[in-house]
């Protein structure tokens, strides 16, 4: 017979969107969705890491770059992009004359998942509102997504990172009782990537200067 299935246990930690998105919505600061999801239990990504990986940076600051999910060395110690693709991704940034004291750095997911593997679909579409509500409360006037796994999720897209790269999108906060805001999002290739597959760096550059001119609007 087949031994009964661990549904309790998969329940105790698996949270709904629904509860998600109400917690979220009800931050009205980043302090405050920091407290939320530290005391969040419905992820179970977080039983298996070890820090809250928030963000990291210039929360005024007009650039908000967002990956996919800490890996070891951010998880031990609690500040996204500090690894290898970090140090590349800070080199990126130095290159259109950005730094995290003129950015605000964060990933789709606050924990790591074991062994680095990719978050599953339902781990993003769970943490979703959290990171929506990051947006939001950041507010910044350029948007920029590091990878396929975290242009696909906040573009609501299944096309690869090649197709979505390079091009201005939108991403759209607000709406009920809070201002509808459309801001500029730029895909583009992540530094993790880039460290396996340099030849792309050209790609990558493009889609920077782009940044770089979209940033050189909002400030004249
Ligand atoms: N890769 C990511 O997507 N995020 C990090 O914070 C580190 C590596």
């Amino acid at each position: 017979m087949a031994p009964p299935a661990r549904a309790g246990a998969a329940a105790a930690t698996q949270g709904t969107v629904e509860d998600a998105r109400a917690l979220a919505a009800n931050a009205a600061s980043l302090e405050a969705l920091r407290a939320t999801l530290g005391a969040y239990n419905g992820c179970s990504l977080k039983f298996s890491a070890k820090s809250l990986v928030f963000g990291d940076g210039n929360p005024n600051a007009d650039v908000m770059f967002i990956g996919e999910a800490p890996g070891r060395d951010e998880d031990l110690q609690g500040v996204p992009f500090v690894g290898r693709a970090g140090q590349l991704l800070d080199k990126m940034m130095a290159a259109i004359h950005l730094d995290r004291s003129s950015s605000y750095i964060t990933n789709i997911l606050p924990w790591r998942p074991p062994g680095n593997r990719k978050p599953s679909l339902d781990e993003q579409a769970l943490m979703q509102p959290f990171i929506h509500r990051h947006i939001e409360l950041v507010n910044p006037k350029v948007l920029v997504f590091l990878g396929g796994t975290s242009a696909q999720q906040l573009l609501n897209s299944k096309d690869g990172i090649m197709r979505l790269r390079g091009r201005w999108r939108s991403y759209a906060i607000g709406g009920q009782d809070r201002p509808h805001r459309e801001i500029p999002a730029m895909s583009t290739l992540h530094p993790a990537f880039l460290l396996r597959t340099p030849a792309q760096k050209r790609a990558a550059w493009q889609d920077l200067l782009e940044v770089a001119a979209k940033l050189k609007e909002f400030q004249s």
